[in-house]
């Protein structure tokens, strides 16, 4: 089971270990610069400028608030605890307005994979990081988010492994399945705490995260009881598409088949799709998101990382190793790869052709090796203006473009290699 490797940190992709250390590093770099801080008050030394600049690294991290309530109406983890968000309150012109981020990892298909989650963040609160940083569309620094760091900026996090869509219990395993669970207790307790008067709302997400966002779409406009807020949806990386791989086989069908099967996710897939399709087919955003009537903003590179790496060439699908290299840096395929590879790109702009037609809608979907664009300062918005960019225009910006009806943005990149704007990850 090559997808299994996305599931553990003993076999975490390039990037997983990487954001990991880095956060780990970060995190770690915050709590001494919360305890310089509180040495500097204390002897009441520093120069300003300095103090205000720490001060501001270690406030963009978020606390994490256990939904402890969420139990009773079995909403939790796999491991039966509780499940988590953290909040950054919105203050002056976003007051009134928030940003809903699910958070992505992977999903788990088999006992094995979900035993092992079991005992992880992304399985358990118990395991879970007690602050995180808000980064990129999370960032609280107008610099950063122009257009939405004042909002109320929610991350809620992933313990369910199928996208926050599952609801069952596993009583052989004795794993709880509960995602769809979990979205609704969460948003409950949000409506509660302010959101019920929200003006504008979007929900985001990246990876599983982004998937979790077109599958919940528009379920939380029907959540919000004034029909007068805004509601739209922003999907990170989260267009996985039902491909062939480089052995002939859909090694993602097969994963997802096992997913939507173990984790009872069929009642809670679009009706739309699942009236004339199978649960599976109906996991896959290709075949739902003409029907959503949200409005969906897909953001995704062409040549996404993850897809290429596990959904096109997994090991089990190239024994002999021969994508190896090319899967880990693009720049070392092949000719015959690189055709490959543009029949998927082709497969992608194929995928949102109607979507794009809808003008509600919009689509940044980019020439570059990457997965997951909006929650890193460096692709989000890097002031420095090297983030990816379509027609002149950075991936923050056309997504405020589109949310706030600035411009109309379905910016769709010619095939690689002809964007240098990109920040590859492989
Ligand atoms: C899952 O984790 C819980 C809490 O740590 C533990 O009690 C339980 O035995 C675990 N279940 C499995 C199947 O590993
Ligand atoms: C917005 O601000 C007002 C006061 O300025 C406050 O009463 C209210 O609770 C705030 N709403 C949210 C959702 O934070
Ligand atoms: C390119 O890589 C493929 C494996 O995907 C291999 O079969 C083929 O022989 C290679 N072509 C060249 C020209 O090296």
């Amino acid at each position: 089971m090559a997808m299994q490797r996305i599931t553990g940190f003993a076999n975490a992709k390039p990037w997983e270990t990487l954001t990991l250390l880095l956060l780990l590093v970060l995190v770690v770099a915050a709590g001494c610069v919360r305890a310089a801080d509180d040495e500097q008050m204390r002897h009441g030394g520093g120069d300003g400028g300095r103090k205000m600049m720490r001060r501001r690294a270690a406030d963009m991290t978020v606390p994490i608030t256990i939904l402890n309530s969420a139990v009773d109406r079995g909403a939790v983890c796999i491991d039966g605890t509780p499940p988590a968000y953290h909040l950054d309150t919105g203050s002056g012109a976003g007051n009134r307005s928030w940003v809903i981020n699910l958070e992505g990892g992977g999903w788990c298909n088999d006992a094995m994979a979900c035993r092992y989650r079991n005992g992880s963040r992304l399985g358990s609160s118990d395991h879970m990081e007690r602050r995180v940083f808000f980064t990129g569309i999370m960032s609280a620094a107008p610099a950063d988010n122009p257009d939405f760091y004042s909002w109320n900026r929610v991350k809620i996090r992933y313990c369910d492994g199928a996208s926050f869509a599952g609801d069952t219990y596993n009583e052989a395993l004795g794993l709880h399945f509960r995602g769809q669970r979990i979205w609704e207790a969460i948003i409950e307790h949000l409506l509660d705490a302010g959101m019920a008067s929200a003006e504008q709302v979007l929900l985001t997400g990246c990876s599983a995260g982004g998937l979790a966002a077109i599958l919940h779409c528009d379920q939380l406009r029907a959540l919000l009881p004034d029909a007068a807020t805004t509601v739209k949806c922003l999907s990170d990386g989260g267009l996985f598409l039902d491909a062939v791989d480089v052995a002939g086989a859909r090694s993602l069908r097969s994963y997802y088949d096992g997913v939507v099967a173990l984790h009872g996710v069929a009642p809670n897939l679009p009706k739309t799709c699942t009236d004339h399709l199978d649960a599976t087919s109906c996991f896959f955003p290709q075949n739902i998101i003409d029907s959503i009537k949200t409005p969906i903003f897909l953001l995704n590179a062409a040549y996404d990382a993850w897809q290429i790496e596990e959904s096109l060439a997994p090991n089990a699908a190239d024994p002999s190793g021969a994508w190896q290299a090319c899967k880990s840096n693009h720049l070392a395929c092949n000719a015959s790869q690189l055709q490959f590879l543009q029949g998927f790109r082709d497969q992608m702009v194929a995928a949102v052709r109607d979507f794009s037609e809808s003008s509600r809608n919009g689509l940044f979907i980019n020439s570059c090796f990457v997965h997951c664009q909006s929650e890193t300062t460096a692709t989000w918005n890097n002031a420095a203006g090297v983030s990816p960019a379509l027609q002149n225009k950075g991936i923050a910006k056309s997504v405020g473009d589109w949310y706030f009806g600035r411009a109309e943005v379905k910016a769709i990149d010619c095939p690689y290699p002809c964007d240098n704007t990109c920040h590859n990850d492989i």
